[in-house]
């Protein structure tokens, strides 16, 4: 088909659509020509997409895997990847929104810090016509605020840590437990999951419990702390992140005791770090949650930009390790 066919089936098509159409795209006009499925030939590429991500933070080995898996997915697929890094402040993270905004990226995704606090700058993002994705943690705002929730059930992982608990101590404990960044998602969640089951189980006790903010460095200090306090009496350590458990470790073994005998220890990530610690006969079980969610994070983000459906909530699939595991599949895990 000649040039001159071609821009007067663009000038037509416009005409049915708006202006906007051709202008937006000079660079591919045949994506615009009409045919039998002319929709799926407006549809945007990978190529065309300018992602947003407002990052939490590098607190933890599971996020370090998530950025890692956020920005190679991005480069893999040709997606101009706008990536702001908040720092563990939930101020800078909603700046890091603003700023977006202000890019007028196509859409944002963000792993909020907290649960609460959100609404005046999804608000904002609202306003401006970009929609939300909340990767990895959930916020506490109206559904309509975002388009979808791509990540665990925190509930869950802390109910399967409670049961392999209960398992592992034979239905009898003083527990500590370190607590993620409170007022986050996964703390809420695994705090709440774990209590759910521990009903059930009258001869398990949770003795204290204070955040450990999801850094190895405050799990040390903290089961530090709980070890001055209650020296022998403790019998188990309920974690809500591999990095916490490692730092308990590290304490325990500093008090003089044997992690993963003395005292057991469950966890949640599955990251590399507690799959050594498992070999190693130091940690006694670790509940999986799923870092990598880069390649499920840009395929909503294509789908929403192009109209399409997509579910309010994309579970994560995940198990649970153990230490007779963990030779054979230490090798195979990319975090
Ligand atoms: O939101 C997921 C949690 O955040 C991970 O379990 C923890 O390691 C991270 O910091």
């Amino acid at each position: 088909m000649k040039i001159s066919h071609i821009l007067i089936l663009c000038t037509l098509f416009a005409s049915s659509l708006g202006p906007v159409a051709c202008i937006q795209r000079p660079d591919s006009l045949s994506t615009l020509l009409p045919d039998s499925n002319s929709n799926a030939r407006l549809e945007k590429k990978y190529e065309d997409l300018i992602v947003g991500y407002a990052q939490l933070g590098a607190e933890s080995e599971w996020r370090a895997a998530n950025t890692i898996s956020i920005k190679e997915t991005a480069e893999q697929l040709g997606v101009e990847l706008r990536f702001l890094d908040a720092q563990q402040k939930q101020d800078n993270q909603i700046e890091a929104v603003r700023k977006l905004i202000i890019q007028k990226v196509d859409i944002i995704g963000i792993s909020p810090i907290v649960e609460t606090g959100w609404e005046e700058v999804f608000q904002e993002a609202k306003n401006a016509g970009i929609p939300i994705i909340l990767v990895d943690r959930r916020a506490d705002v109206p559904e309509d605020f975002y388009v979808s929730y791509l990540g665990s059930d925190f509930l869950e992982e802390g109910r399967k840590a409670a049961r392999i608990m209960a398992d592992l101590v034979n239905e009898k404990a003083s527990i500590v437990e370190l607590v993620g960044t409170i007022g986050s998602a996964p703390a809420n969640d695994r705090y709440l999951g774990f209590r759910e089951i521990l009903k059930e189980y009258p001869q398990m006790h949770i003795i204290d419990s204070e955040s450990g903010d999801f850094t190895r460095a405050r799990g040390r200090e903290v089961m530090a702390a709980f070890l001055k306090k209650y020296g022998n009496e403790i019998t188990a350590v309920y974690a809500h992140n591999d990095d916490m458990a490692l730092g308990a470790i590290d304490a325990i073994e500093e008090y003089g005791l044997n992690p993963g005998q003395d005292i057991k220890i469950v966890s949640i990530d599955a990251a590399r770090g507690a799959f050594e610690a498992m070999i190693a006969g130091k940690l006694n079980a670790t509940v999986e949650c799923n870092p990598l969610l880069g390649p499920q994070f840009f395929e909503l983000a294509l789908k929403v930009v192009n109209g399409q459906p997509i579910p309010k909530w994309v579970p994560s699939i995940e198990g649970i390790f153990f230490p007779e595991d963990a030779s054979e599949i230490l090798p195979t895990r990319k975090y």
